[in-house]
């Protein structure tokens, strides 16, 4: 038996400064500079927070404690050896259902532990156990939604009807009444009931969102995630899960918010389930009409004949792993005298600072990587944008084609360019599935091929040059 007795005030400090531990470590994140800081006070709390709860005097018996450690490590060691840096929202998304999960089963745990000892249960340790198990249930099935649309096993499309908000909102209703008549009576029926409509609310408040609506509500079920488990804390009176809960709960919802912003997309919309997603969207497949596509010496020669040029990287730079070829490239143009900068969308790539990560793991200097609204009044002014795996955040059809599931969007205004050079390998559309206007401006052209290849292509012609 490992658990040490000590004082319960011990407890509460090592906890409160595994808490300061996680806000040093949030603090941290919010720069990439600091992000690797930020990692690892994160990680010294949670080795404290760990370390305190297995000494802690409740703990009176380590069989199950063990094997969900063993089982979880083998499991979390396997996973992250293999995950690709691509996949890390569906990793996430699939974590975030984890949470929900447990929060639902520590509710139901927790209720039929006290009803078989005969212990009383007040009011208010049933509505936590209610809104554990209800908040938990959304995210459970909201998450696995989520991660089925990121790792394309259900189509990125909105899936909307007729009704549907109206369906939701019977639904939430019903569910709070069943959660009032388990605090009422203590009957396990309205419990389940209540878990029951909850799993399917999840499930319907994340259908409707479209493809590139998506990173909204992964910071949103990431933000419910961390409300499941505070409410599991008040559950089971641990103050730690409480304000680790709140911190993941509040930090999510902050990041939703900004998601939001940057997407021009309402919060209330996204929290009650799809936002203006009625519009279809449109995969473009094969080659289309009017499109222009240029050689990598083409593109060499206006590079290297510009004096201001702008780079916009985007998910594919992520799947062809093109930052360090890009970094030579930087450098190369530098060499020239060329004055180089990067554009950076909010929701480029599959996940919040994506690209600020690829970028910084390259060494590209921070100094000349500028956020969104930053720099976009810059793009009338530049000789060459080169997108470099972007598609959905340059796609101009976000302001003017309002059946588009892009509309409203902010986008990078690469199209404001003199010319634009696009890197892609064919013609397949975005993550949001639709036809991108850009291609068919008159200053666009596509180079087609791995961005990886055709960076380190372009390097190997300015050197022979
Ligand atoms: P996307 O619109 O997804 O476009 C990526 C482009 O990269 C594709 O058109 C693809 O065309 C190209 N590509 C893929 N592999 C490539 C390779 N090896 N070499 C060269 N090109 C390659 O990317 P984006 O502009 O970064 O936009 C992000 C989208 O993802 C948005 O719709 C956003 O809402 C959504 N999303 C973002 C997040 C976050 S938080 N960032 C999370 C989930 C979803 P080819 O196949 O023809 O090469």
């Amino acid at each position: 038996m490992l658990a040490l007795n000590l004082s319960p005030d011990v407890f509460a400090l090592v906890y409160l400064v595994a808490t300061v531990f996680f806000i040093l470590g949030l603090k941290g994140l919010s720069s990439p500079r600091t992000a690797l800081k930020g990692n690892r006070n994160a990680m010294i709390g949670m080795l404290l927070a760990v370390l305190a709860t297995l000494v802690h005097p409740d703990v009176q018996d380590y069989t199950w404690i063990l094997a969900g450690l063993g089982l979880g490590a083998v499991v979390g060691i396997a996973v992250a050896l293999r995950i690709q840096m691509t996949a890390m929202p569906q990793l996430v998304a699939a974590l975030h259902s984890f949470v929900g999960l447990a929060a639902v089963f520590i509710a139901a745990g927790t209720f039929y532990g006290h009803s078989a000892s005969g212990q009383e249960m007040d009011t208010a340790i049933l509505i936590e156990i209610a809104a554990g198990s209800f908040i938990g249930a959304i995210t459970f099935t909201g998450s696995l939604v989520a991660f089925g649309k990121l790792q394309e096993l259900l189509s990125s499309n909105p899936l909307v009807f007729k009704g549907q908000h109206w369906l939701n909102l019977l639904l939430g209703v019903a569910m709070l009444g069943f959660a009032a008549q388990f605090a009422i009576t203590l009957d396990p029926l309205p419990f389940w009931i209540m878990t029951g409509i909850a799993l399917l609310l999840g499930f319907l408040l994340v259908l409707p969102i479209g493809g590139a609506d998506m990173p909204v509500v992964v910071s949103m079920l990431n933000s419910y995630s961390g409300w499941a488990a505070a409410a599991t804390g008040f559950t089971l009176n641990n103050h730690l899960l409480i304000t680790t809960g709140a911190l993941v709960g509040s930090s999510g919802a902050i990041l939703s918010y900004i998601m939001c912003k940057a997407m021009n997309r309402s919060i209330v919309s996204v929290i009650l389930g799809g936002f203006g997603g009625e519009a279809s969207a449109q995969a473009a497949a094969g080659p289309a009409k009017g499109i222009k596509s240029a050689s990598v010496e083409d593109a060499a020669f206006m590079l290297e004949n510009s004096g201001k040029v702008i780079i916009v990287p985007g998910y594919g730079m992520a799947v062809a792993q093109a930052q360090h070829a890009m970094k030579e490239l930087v450098h190369t143009l530098g060499k020239k005298g060329v004055e180089v900068k990067f554009a950076i969308h909010p929701v480029a790539g599959r996940m919040p600072g994506h690209m600020n990560v690829l970028l910084a793991e390259s060494d590209i200097p921070y100094d000349i990587v500028f956020e969104m609204e930053d720099i976009n009044s810059d793009f009338s002014g530049c000789d060459v944008a080169l997108v470099v795996g972007a598609n959905d955040v340059v796609n101009p059809a976000a302001k003017t084609d309002k059946s588009s599931p892009l509309y409203g969007m902010p986008i990078l205004d690469a199209y404001k360019a003199k010319q634009v050079f696009v890197i892609k390998r064919s013609m397949k559309a975005g993550y949001a599935g639709v036809d991108n206007a850009l291609f068919y401006h008159d200053n666009c052209s596509l180079v087609f091929g791995d961005a990886k290849a055709v960076c380190e292509n372009l390097v190997k012609t300015f050197e022979a040059s």
